[in-house]
């Protein structure tokens, strides 16, 4: 059947369609605005939430994007409007943006429940601002597409290509050996952030934009334009164009999300060597459709699909080398069997329809099926006594040579201990030790920040050690790498057996077994436990408190426990 084009089953109309005091002072301020009933009546009221924000290094351009985007909604008859939501910039926003995304979500929930919007296109690129704007709008569940920011442009110095995030560890580490001098590292600072947009490495804003078009929440080829190339303009004018269709066709998130379209963001979180902090993503997205998404089905569909992508900081190649080489459409379709190719998608077409005809140009990129980057486990969940509701290993990530490993610990009691003590000569500390950091979860640090891959103590760098095995509760930056295990849960300030491990405690890590061990009987764990110091106390006023009292810890999303679940889509009373 085709969309009914009744402009009153809009649902705008309920605040501007009525003859009654209310609306007309709806319509009466929309006139002191300078509007005139030709601009909106009758049309689909499309939001642009725009997460512009000076202190968002990534969404500088997003002032011309969203005037392109209203050009796109006026093209098809809808009434744009921009609202700004909460900006969420990795770079600049302490402790972490994590912190937030749920403060974000819920704004983004609430904007478009309370307002008389009838679809919205999602801006958002930067980590965080993903999950958060798609959280919301699935809770919201008004029509929305979302369009990513785009990735910066490649990186140069000197003759060397840069990555964003992973080149800043790599030489960080080569200055604290001493084989790099001020001046080239002024150099790479000048030269490492060449545009506008995001990290151009598979950290977690190119993953996840990836993700969200491979779970249909995007236009076909979204999620690889890089930011500042013409595409990109023209991807925002397209956005706003099919929002207003998505209106009159009401294509909610309810209408083509499900635990299928789940699978496909995480099959593509693996295919693309993705970073870790999609799982906990992709849990509390689950989450709001009222699925729950298991690490048991994060470890198979982990174990079933192989690695395509050959992008840093798993593999070789930049985001831009990706876009040319076909991006994440050309990918799927290398990977039809796997995929659910029946899932809907924000387009009115199956995902199979999207990507249908799109084609591979570089094979070095995108690698052949039967020449992958990895064959399985990319990213690989571990379960043991120390992480008795798992943890993970970016295993693609990793020195090969340490996914087996067994050492002592050197235990760091928080973040500010162990910037004291890591490069202290009297460490003792050798490249078999295992550097572990507590404190570091979503209520210890807080927020969950992306503390996991812990520096190398310096006068290891100076033996020429790159890389050693590290285990937290935190998380990482999608653009970083190492043999860091993750997300261990229960988290240390959780009351987790992380809280309890001390120094020259062996820990056992193998990963081909997906395992994780602490050598210490259970009868000294309970010794320890019995005097082990009381968690922090709850903070007194504000968000602090209330994401203190309702976060949920990593292997279940760290969304608040009181908004996971279908959304009862309650319409506000208009009085
Ligand atoms: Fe914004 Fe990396 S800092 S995407």
């Amino acid at each position: 059947m085709p969309p009914s084009r009744d402009p009153s089953e809009l649902r705008s109309h309920r605040w501007f369609g009525p003859d009654d005091v209310r609306s007309f002072g709806h319509r009466s301020r929309l006139k002191a605005m300078g509007f005139d009933d030709v601009d909106y009546k009758d049309r689909p009221v499309v939001a642009i939430l725009n997460t512009w924000s000076e202190l968002n290094t990534c969404h500088s351009h997003f002032r011309n994007r969203a005037e392109e985007v209203r050009r796109g909604i006026l093209q098809s008859g809808g009434f744009p409007v921009e609202i700004p939501v909460m900006s969420l910039g990795e770079m600049l926003m302490k402790p972490t943006t994590m912190l937030y995304r749920n403060l974000l979500a819920m704004e983004v929930e609430e904007v478009l429940r309370c307002h008389p919007i009838d679809a919205a296109v999602l801006m958002g690129g930067c980590d965080k601002t993903v999950p958060a704007l798609l959280m919301g709008a699935i809770s919201a569940d008004i029509p929305s597409i979302f369009l990513p920011a785009g990735p910066m442009l490649i990186a140069r110095w000197k003759d060397v290509t840069l990555g964003s995030g992973s080149d800043v560890w790599k030489y960080w580490d080569e200055r604290m050996a001493g084989n790099l001098c001020d001046l080239d590292w002024k150099g790479i600072e000048n030269c490492i952030g060449r545009s506008a947009g995001t990290c151009m490495t598979m950290g977690t804003a190119s993953t996840m934009a990836c993700v969200t078009e491979a779970m249909g929440f995007s236009l076909p080829g979204a999620a690889n334009v890089p930011a500042v190339v013409a595409e990109h303009s023209r991807l925002a004018v397209r956005s706003g164009r099919r929002a207003v269709e998505m209106a009159w066709e009401q294509v909610k998130p309810s209408t083509f999300m499900n635990a299928k379209s789940i699978d496909n963001g995480l099959m593509t979180s693996f295919a693309i060597g993705g970073s870790t902090n999609a799982i906990v993503h992709l849990i509390a997205i689950a989450g709001r459709l009222g699925i729950e998404l298991s690490l048991d089905r994060f470890d198979e569909l982990s174990r079933t699909t192989p690695v395509l992508a050959d992008i840093r900081p798993g593999g070789r190649f930049l985001m831009e080398d990706f876009y040319n080489a076909g991006g994440l459409s050309a990918m799927l379709a290398r990977m039809t069997d796997l995929i659910h190719t029946d899932c809907k998608t924000v387009n009115g077409v199956t995902l199979g329809e999207q990507i249908e005809g799109a084609v591979v140009i570089d094979d070095e990129v995108i690698r052949q099926r039967d020449n992958p980057v990895a064959e399985a486990g990319g990213t690989c969940l571990l379960r043991g006594n120390l992480a008795p509701s798992g943890c993970v290993i970016k295993s693609l990530a990793a020195d090969p040579k340490l996914l087996t490993h067994r050492g002592p610990a050197i235990v760091f009691d928080d973040y500010p201990a162990m910037k004291e003590r890591i490069n202290d000569p009297d460490l003792d500390v050798t490249a078999d030790s295992v550097l572990i950091l507590r404190s570091a979860g979503p209520l210890g640090a807080p927020g969950f920040p992306e503390w996991g891959m812990l520096p190398i103590p310096k006068k290891l760098l100076q033996q020429g050690v790159r890389d050693m095995v590290r285990l937290s509760d935190a998380r990482m930056s999608g653009t970083s790498y190492g043999t860091c295990v993750l997300h261990i849960a229960p988290e240390s300030a959780a009351g987790g057996p992380l809280a309890l491990v001390r120094d020259g405690d062996e820990i056992e890590i193998n990963v081909p077994e997906r395992t994780i061990h602490w050598h210490v009987s259970d009868e000294e764990i309970e010794r320890r436990r019995a005097v082990a110091p009381q968690p922090k106390p709850i903070p007194d006023r504000g968000y602090a408190q209330l994401y203190a009292r309702h976060v949920t810890q990593a292997d279940k999303g760290c969304d608040f426990d009181f908004l996971s679940g279908r959304s009862p889509g309650a319409e506000p009373s208009i009085h």
